[in-house]
């Protein structure tokens, strides 16, 4: 993901600036992308609690697993810092419990739920997903979740719903990376993102909760984060506290950082190209060939559809 400057650097060094640390973080992406099947930067979280789902055959992708201590050890949660290990690093510092989750906006049913309710209101099932990040690489995923549309469906979207918007918590002192000025990079905190309703509502959009068999590390985005398999990474907020249902089109914190690259909804597109780099191929973690990336992550058969007569150019 792109790196924003420092408040006090002047224009003139910022193009530099930037390709300096997309430079360095690319670089250290790299060199943990090859360091992830034997070495992981950071030590893998103790096994958390268990966390019993029902198996969703019918959504699983056929691709085996990523080892969890790739997973819990190669992470991008910029509230914990820009670099992959950081958030592993620094995970114990947020507190998933107590924990709510506002959930208003256009609907007639407001209403903030505490975590625990929230996850014994809906069956909570496993589904393997794949996950593709804008920068390159993959991760195949076994998430516990419920999908997303039960939420909004209880909360009863009224005739002005057109999206859904996510924020993630704000609070410095779990999140050391939302302190001004500590990394020299800051997005617009909170962390935003946001969806159609018709995405919101599509049966493959999770609320996830847990994986591989246990309670979200927090590291992933404890306790609640959304994830959209067929939408690059980003697209999926972690540790989220609001869910707000709108009627304008979310500003998210990575279109807000930067609109050239990182559009509002970032499906995955191996035909179109990020401005710096190409998203024809990708790498799954753990190995070392590149693979080519599918349209819609694989997923085009289930969401095509939803995009039907779009320029997916312009709506990238
Ligand atoms: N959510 C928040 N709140 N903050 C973040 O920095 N990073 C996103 C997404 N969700 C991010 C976030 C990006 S860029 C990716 S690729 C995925 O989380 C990574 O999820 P993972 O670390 O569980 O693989």
């Amino acid at each position: 993901m792109l790196i924003r400057h420092a408040p006090d650097i002047k224009s003139s060094e910022i193009t530099g600036f930037r390709l300096y640390l997309n430079r360095r973080s690319f670089l250290m992406g790299a060199a943990a992308l090859a360091l992830a099947p034997s070495r992981p930067a950071a030590a893998a979280p103790p096994t958390g609690q268990s966390l019993k789902a029902t198996r969703h055959e019918a959504f699983a992708v056929p691709d085996p697993p990523t080892k969890f201590e790739s997973v819990t050890t190669y992470n991008n949660f910029y509230e914990f810092g820009v670099n992959k290990d950081d958030p592993a690093r620094l995970a114990h510092l947020l507190k998933p419990r107590p924990w709510t989750v506002q959930v208003d906006g256009h609907v007639a049913r407001p209403k903030t739920y505490d975590i625990d309710e929230l996850i014994r209101l809906f069956p909570l099932e496993e589904r393997v997903y794949r996950l593709r990040c804008v920068e390159g690489w993959s991760m195949v995923i076994p998430w516990i979740g419920f999908p997303l549309a039960s939420l909004i469906k209880r909360v009863e979207p009224t005739g002005k719903a057109g999206f859904v918007e996510f924020t993630t918590l704000l609070d410095p002192e779990q999140f050391p990376g939302q302190r001004k000025g500590l990394f020299g990079f800051s997005l617009d905190w909170p962390y935003v993102e946001g969806l159609r309703l018709d995405e919101a509502l599509h049966p493959l959009t999770l609320l996830t909760v847990g994986m591989y068999g246990q309670v979200l590390p927090n590291q992933d985005g404890a306790p609640v984060r959304a994830v959209v398999p067929w939408k690059y990474g980003f697209k999926s907020a972690k540790s989220i506290v609001r869910i707000r249902v709108v009627s304008e089109q979310p500003k998210t914190a990575w279109e807000k950082a930067a609109p050239h690259e990182y559009g509002f909804y970032s499906n995955v597109n191996p035909t179109v190209d990020h401005p710096r780099w190409s998203q024809a191929t990708e790498r799954r973690i753990g190995e070392f060939r590149r693979r080519k990336t599918l349209m819609f992550n694989g997923y085009a058969d289930q969401v095509a559809s939803l995009y039907a007569g779009m320029d997916l150019r312009k709506y990238f």
